[in-house]
């Protein structure tokens, strides 16, 4: 009897311990899980510049577009495109830092161009659209960067003449072109058909590539064939900063408004953010709305230069 009354309970106690295990874990499991959202980060890094509060009262200038009357300081926090920027690394670390995690420590240039690309590419093709603006120029002489980030490159026109100018005033700047090179929806419909392509894929990069190597100019471009958002967020990440930052890529107002907004996390403290196209009406006017909600959040002055518009950071 008491050895069954025993083995009862030997029984019953080892399936009580089967059944807690699992709970205990899952218990474990959501405490971990609270202490980890409790301890979360929730604001910006120092580094990653925020935007002023601006309730109704403070934003009842004038120079103000009417939106800006109805925001305040917890919709503008929406505005934050990322969380964490490194700190800034030496301009002498841009270069390899990039080839490093982009290209596996390997310059692009190297072995160019490849064998299936070489028949399909011609010796140079150049166009751009203002892309030998005073602006550069200007720019270039008055902030002697160390660091320009393009964004929107195309067959590398702003590119090569930003290279020319930085040569000849002997700096010893890197540029670096996000562009994914893939244009932009049916681009090769008319002007742009000797841009061959191979199963639907478009050699823009190559053509790109081929400019650069042909314009000896291997050493101060570094290619960042990516989407702009996810470009500059990991430049940003990286510690890579611009002193100058051009955005050119997509004109509508929701594209140039990322760019732009992101092109400031990526802008050294003191560095110009500029662009082309304020005075297109392409897009309805998606680039100048962009430029001018920017310069309103963060209560800074556009200033033109030619066709495009610039922005100091300080
Ligand atoms: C107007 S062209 C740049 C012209 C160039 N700055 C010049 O003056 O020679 C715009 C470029 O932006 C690129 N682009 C557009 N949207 C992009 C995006 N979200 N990410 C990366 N590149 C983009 C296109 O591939 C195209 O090459």
């Amino acid at each position: 009897m008491k050895t069954e009354h025993h083995h009862y309970y030997h029984k019953k106690l080892s399936t009580a311990i089967k059944l807690a295990r699992p709970t205990a874990y899952f218990i474990l499991l959501l405490l971990t899980y609270a202490l980890g959202y409790l301890s979360a980060p929730s604001s910006t890094s120092p580094s990653s510049p925020s935007p002023p509060p601006v309730t109704s009262a403070s934003s009842s200038s004038t120079h103000h577009p009417p939106i800006l009357h109805l925001v305040n300081s917890t919709h503008l926090d929406h505005f934050r495109v990322t969380t964490r920027c490194g700190d800034p690394i030496h301009p002498d670390l841009v270069r390899p830092t990039l080839l490093r995690f982009l290209f596996n420590g390997t310059s692009p240039f190297e072995n160019f161009p490849p064998e299936h690309a070489a028949k399909r590419l011609r010796r140079t093709r150049v166009k751009g659209w203002g892309s030998k603006g005073a602006v550069f120029e200007n720019l270039i002489r008055r902030v002697k960067p160390r660091t320009i980030i393009e964004v929107g490159t195309f067959l590398g026109a702003s590119a090569l003449h930003m290279a020319e100018l930085t040569r000849s005033l002997g700096l010893k700047t890197q540029i670096l072109c996000v562009d994914d090179f893939r244009g932009w929806a049916g681009f090769r419909t008319d002007r742009f058909k000797d841009i061959q392509m191979i199963n639907g894929d478009v050699l823009l990069y190559y053509q790109f590539m081929q400019n650069v190597a042909s314009f000896n100019a291997t050493e101060s471009i570094v290619p960042v064939p990516f989407s702009s958002g996810s470009a500059l967020m990991k430049m940003c990440e990286l510690g890579v900063y611009g002193d100058l930052v051009e955005i050119d890529a997509g004109h509508d107002f929701y594209s140039a408004w990322s760019d732009i907004n992101r092109g400031y996390h990526v802008l050294r403290p003191g560095g110009i953010l500029f662009g082309h196209d304020y005075f297109t009406a392409a897009d309805n006017k998606g680039v100048r709305r962009a430029v001018d909600l920017f310069a309103a959040v963060h209560r800074k002055k556009v200033t033109i230069d030619g066709q495009h518009w610039v922005i100091e950071s300080s």
